[in-house]
């Protein structure tokens, strides 16, 4: 018997990722880039044990057994054998059931990237213990939850949509079939910012709501896409400049332009499920005061000292410098009272990051 466990931490996109051009594949409208927090606070945890005793595969998520079949879990562990095969790895292993045990010590589909710290511990730990290269592997964690191949690397991490010279028109058959491992394979994850890079780089999230999503990401990025006109706009025209601009933001450690760009991103993000028809409301008033308040936190402060950013749900990450945090944390408490509804106890101060381990 192997028995291998895994740690990964969560990233929060500063460029989003929102819809897909493949729902099977994963593969991403466009570009993204994230920060990866460190794994001290939030993280998701993974053992696997393979045995030539085991009679089939079978997996427990927060403790409880579920279905091994989810289309999702079925898909990453068929990729990561058929690698292992490929690359002559983990001997006999390859053809041995696993018991998967995973788990999240943060509150679930909360828009806290639950999802892509789970899937990326799932697909880092199986290539471990199958002797895989994990920084060979973000493609397959993206097929479990898109973001997930972010969680991969530490530091900055960009997701590169499908270049276009393998956009090509599907069919049936053995051709058709090569295409699509070619495209799986170009839409990964690298990263761009190493975490030593911009060490003084700090991330607080104010969970304001630790309840799951009342839209899934996935029934989202649908419905934007088919009838968010702004969206196209987004895509198409916004996002590949915004990116570029956030990479030199990064490489140049500009924390105001990094910071005026993560909050424009975040607020076009929400503003497309504002123009989705029947409309998606992630943020609520509470998330709005936050907004509110780092608007005004920059201007007492003379310049842009924090940024916001908010997934797909209402709760604040604030990226900001850590000779910043002792101002924010004090001035936050004053702004929101214990009385608030933003919950203290989740106000967390994390470095960004590690890679998994
Ligand atoms: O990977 P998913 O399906 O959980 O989608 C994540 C989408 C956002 O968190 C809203 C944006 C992002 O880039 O992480």
């Amino acid at each position: 018997m192997k028995i291998c466990t895994g740690i990964a931490p969560v990233n929060i996109a500063v460029i989003k990722y929102w819809g897909k051009k493949d729902e099977k594949l994963i593969l991403p409208m466009n570009d993204s880039i994230s920060g990866t927090l460190s794994t001290d606070e939030m993280h998701a945890k993974t053992s696997v044990a393979l045995s030539p005793d085991f009679t089939e595969d079978k997996l427990w998520l927060n403790g409880k057994e579920v279905s091994i079949h989810q289309p999702r879990v079925a898909v990453c562990l068929s990729e990561l054998r058929k690698l292992a095969q490929q690359k002559k790895s983990g001997g006999d292993m390859v053809h041995w059931k696993m018991h998967i045990c995973s788990e999240n010590n943060f509150p679930t589909a909360a828009g806290l990237a639950s999802s892509a710290a789970g899937y990326s511990c799932l697909v880092f730990t199986i290539a471990h213990a199958l002797g895989l290269d994990s920084s060979q592997v973000s493609h397959i964690a993206r097929q479990g939850s898109g973001s997930a191949c972010r969680s991969m690397f530490g530091g900055f991490v960009r997701w590169r949509a499908l270049p276009s010279e393998l956009e090509g028109k599907q069919s049936d058959g053995e051709e058709s079939e090569d295409l699509r491992r070619k495209q799986s394979e170009a839409s990964n994850a690298e990263q761009i910012i190493s975490e030593a890079y911009w060490g003084s780089m700090r991330v607080i999230i104010l969970v304001v709501n630790d309840q799951a999503k009342s839209t899934s990401s996935t029934d989202g990025m649908q419905r934007t896409t088919l009838t968010s006109t702004l969206y196209t706009h987004r895509v198409h025209t916004v996002v590949p400049e915004r990116c570029e601009r956030m990479e030199t933001a990064l490489n140049e450690k500009d924390f105001a332009t990094f910071a005026q760009l993560t909050m424009q991103d975040s607020n076009q993000f929400h503003a497309c499920c504002l123009d989705t028809y029947p409309p998606i409301v992630y943020m609520n008033d509470t998330s709005h005061a936050v907004v509110r308040f780092v608007h005004e936190f920059n201007t007492v402060a003379g310049g842009t000292k924090v940024a916001y950013t908010f997934d797909a749900g209402p709760n604040a990450c604030l990226y900001l410098l850590e000779d910043s945090v002792p101002l924010l944390l004090s001035t936050l408490v004053q702004y929101f009272p214990a009385s608030s509804e933003i919950s203290v106890p989740y106000v967390r101060g994390l470095k960004y990051s590690t890679t998994p381990s």
